[in-house]
């Protein structure tokens, strides 16, 4: 793997105006100054809670959605604003796969014209002909290639994204961006396709834009993860890192509610109570302020940068990160001692209270729940 990226975002923003009428009466926030690094071959995991804007960033790395602002280069071409024209031979390279396999395949269609569409929109020849090349993406995605003229509604959830994968990979990209592929199949499948897609990644060298909000299946699938929350990256990093040590408040909750991240310690799960703010109205400062324990009135005033920490491997957008100062975690905040360690089965569900975050009372917006 290279450090030169292959993908190189920075400060991509999409606000989506309200109207009512003719007349604009605000701004959704929905993505606002995301800053990332893909580099060939890598797996970035872009997770959070819903809405908090991986599609609409997914979207406007393919080019499906025109930035607000910001850049994205893509193998050192500026393709921010790139038209139609400019994007075609790019649209090889960079492709993606929707969430969902029922809706995102023409019906009307049979499998093979599904998978060969890409090749002949881009008037490719392959050497032994399109049917044998679709036949060949068929066999690579775990399907049967004699099934090249059967129509999607004969085909399973699991399968049907596979042809979707087969679609994607028709073109040889460089880079997929991956929204959601397998939130929509059973469990039993999610394992497979995801195999699948690690699989191919490793084979073909892919890189991916791997969009879900199931932190459990981006570990086993993604190098590098960055958590998303209202429309901000909160904190990025490898793997291990993020999995193992994270420093934002937001993400240690997300963690916490893996059944088997036991890393975090016997404290026990961090349940995040409270709606998430309205991407319309963005709370000042910090983001997550309304929900974090560790909230002070910095955190109202001053946004926090995505500053590199531990020789810049992972960088987290927080004053106060976790493993620095005082008061790491929701429990020793709260109560001034250790947490004790909780048996497991019982329901001690604990409400945190004595952190006031800034701007609200001296409610309890994290739960520590025993697992
Ligand atoms: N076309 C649009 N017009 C106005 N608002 C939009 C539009 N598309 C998305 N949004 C808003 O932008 C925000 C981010 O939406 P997005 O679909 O990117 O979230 P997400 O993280 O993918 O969520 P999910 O996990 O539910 O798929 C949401 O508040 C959504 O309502
Ligand atoms: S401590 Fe402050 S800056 Fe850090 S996540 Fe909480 S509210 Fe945001
Ligand atoms: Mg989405």
């Amino acid at each position: 793997m290279t450090d030169k990226p292959l993908l190189r975002v920075r400060g991509l923003t999409k606000h989506f105006p309200v109207r009512q009428g003719l007349r604009a009466t605000g701004l959704v926030r929905a993505v606002d100054g995301l800053d990332f690094d893909v580099r060939p071959g890598e797996t970035l995991g872009l997770v959070g809670e819903s809405g908090c804007g991986k599609t609409t960033t997914g979207r406007m790395l393919v080019r499906l959605l025109e930035p607000t602002s910001g850049s994205i280069e893509f193998d050192g071409r500026d393709i921010t604003h790139a038209g139609r024209r400019e994007l075609r031979p790019l649209r090889q390279e960079l492709q993606i796969i929707f969430q969902d396999p029922y809706a995102s395949l023409n019906p009307r269609h049979t499998v093979g014209r599904i998978v060969a569409m890409p090749l002949q929109v881009n008037g490719i020849k392959p050497p032994g002909g399109i049917k044998a090349r679709v036949q060949e993406l068929l066999e690579l995605v775990g399907l049967n290639p004699e099934h090249y003229n059967r129509y999607p509604h004969e085909f399973s959830g699991g399968q049907r994204q596979r042809i979707g994968i087969a679609r994607a990979l028709a073109l040889r990209p460089k880079l997929i961006v991956a929204d959601e592929p397998v939130s929509a199949l059973d469990v039993s499948i999610q394992a497979q396709v995801v195999n699948l897609l690690r699989d191919l990644q490793r084979e073909l060298g892919l890189a991916f834009v791997f969009i879900a909000h199931d932190l459990a299946v981006v570990r086993h699938f993604c190098q590098r993860v960055a958590v998303m929350y209202l429309g901000r990256i909160v904190e990025i990093g490898d793997r291990a890192d993020i999995y193992e040590r994270p420093q934002h408040p937001y993400t240690r909750a997300l963690l916490s509610a893996i059944p088997d991240v036991t890393q975090l310690g016997p404290a026990g799960r961090i349940r995040l109570t409270g709606d998430v703010p309205t991407p319309l109205d963005p709370p000042s400062g910090c983001r997550f302020r309304t929900r974090c324990w560790k909230a002070q009135d910095i955190c109202a005033t001053e946004e926090p940068a995505l500053i590199p920490r531990d020789g810049g491997r992972q960088a987290t957008a927080c004053h106060f990160p976790e493993g620095e100062g005082a008061g790491t975690s929701p429990e020793g905040e709260a109560a001034g001692t250790s947490p004790e360690p909780v048996a497991a089965g019982s329901v001690a569900e604990a409400t945190v209270s004595g952190v006031e975050p800034a701007g609200r009372g001296a409610e309890a917006n994290v739960e520590e729940v025993s697992s």
